[in-house]
């Protein structure tokens, strides 16, 4: 069978002005570097930003975790580094963990998100990149578009999503190879629930049609922490998810966005904030956030990408960032207090984890009166 892949590959390899965004040179870089080297090797490809992360969306045909275009990637990260460095940007190659290629760009700093299926006559995707945060952002977002008939009345209104979906759902505290469960939803709802709950640990790596066996969604699953061993960024997830058909429509798959849940993130990867809708190649700016996520609509046909609708951009998600941009606000009145700070477990930053070292030898357990 004749198949098509859709790959993003994302880095944040340096920024203006702190963590904001791109530079305008740095980005032509990028998107130059494709043009040129991947002739031959892809079959179409779309540059974007979203914060500080550099997105390219590849359309190809050489499957999952392919070398070739890996590195195609990877090097036009390099490339795009040097301009970055040229310039002084911060962070420059900020993500780029690892010092040479080795086969596969997974575990070397890039998020990557990958599929491969047999095209339908139309094929119509989302393309979602989010800054500032980490992969557990899209758990929330996943359940209620491909579980909750709240959100997405297809469940109800078409025959096509009867049977519901599964998800594979990984472990991303468990280093040593990948630990994944798969769950079914209906019948398994609310061990779906139990588990995604916890964004910091359970992460949706991919969701597939029970009607059809076919891919549905799939995420990036990087946590840099877990390969640096340090705080060097937040992980700022992408997702690909199929739309239409058997699956969600494209405003089902939106319409979770509008909770502007709170993620994990913000300043200094720290933080607890509300996930902001954007527009195509937005920025950042309060408080280094808030987090943002953006949508971009493409459909693919023989491996060609149509230009992209950018799904956020619409008065009615006016209203929404409006009303997130209140969240964020609202909640950061209180602070490094209690909700408004993640948990120690979390904290990014070794700054913390030396002040507690520093102050343990100081406690001291009162003498009790006699
Ligand atoms: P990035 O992960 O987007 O680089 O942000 C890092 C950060 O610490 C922002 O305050
Ligand atoms: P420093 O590396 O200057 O502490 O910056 C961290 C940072 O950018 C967090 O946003
Ligand atoms: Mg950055
Ligand atoms: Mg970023």
């Amino acid at each position: 069978m004749n198949k098509t892949t859709l790959s993003i590959i994302k880095a944040d390899i340096g920024s203006l002005g702190g963590h904001i965004k791109p530079s305008t040179p740095l980005f032509k870089k990028v998107e130059e570097f494709i043009e040129k080297e991947g002739k031959g090797i892809v079959s179409d490809y779309f540059v974007s930003h979203t914060g500080d992360d550099m997105a390219i969306l590849f359309s190809h045909k050489h499957g999952i975790g392919s070398e070739e275009v890996h590195k195609l990637a990877w090097d036009a990260f390099l490339a795009g580094t040097e301009v970055a460095k040229s310039q002084g940007l911060y962070g420059a190659g900020q993500d780029l963990l690892k010092d040479s290629f080795s086969g596969n760009i997974r575990g070397m700093g890039p998020a990557v998100a990958e599929m491969e299926f047999v095209e339908r006559p139309n094929e119509p995707f989302l393309f979602f990149a989010a800054d500032k945060t980490d992969p557990g952002a899209y758990n929330l977002p996943l359940y209620l578009m491909f579980a909750d008939p709240m959100y997405n009345s297809g469940l109800i209104l078409s025959p096509n999503m009867a049977k519901g979906f599964k998800f594979v759902i990984m472990d991303v505290n468990h280093t040593e190879g990948d630990r994944i469960i798969e769950l079914n939803a209906p019948e398994e709802l609310y061990d779906i629930a139990a588990l995604l709950r916890d964004n910091e640990r359970f992460v949706v790596e991919s969701v597939w049609s029970r009607e059809t066996g076919e891919i549905a969604a799939v995420v990036s699953t990087t946590r840099l922490h877990n390969i640096a061993g340090k705080y060097t960024g937040k992980d700022d997830p992408v997702m690909l998810v199929r739309v239409q058909g058997p699956f969600p429509a494209t405003g089902e798959a939106l319409a979770p966005f509008n909770i502007g849940h709170y993620v994990a993130g913000f300043m200094r990867g720290s933080h607890t904030g509300p996930l902001m809708p954007v527009k195509m190649n937005s920025s950042v700016s309060y408080f280094d956030g808030p987090p943002v996520v953006c949508a971009l609509g493409f459909c693919v046909h023989n491996g060609k990408l149509t230009e992209p609708a950018d799904a956020f951009d619409h008065p009615y998600w006016d209203y929404i960032r409006a009303k997130v941009s209140r969240k964020a606000t609202e909640i950061r009145e209180q602070g490094f207090s209690g909700a408004a700070m993640l948990p120690y477990s979390e904290l990014e930053y070794g700054g913390i984890v030396q002040k507690m070292q520093k102050l343990g030898p100081k406690f001291y357990i009162r003498e009790k009166a006699e």
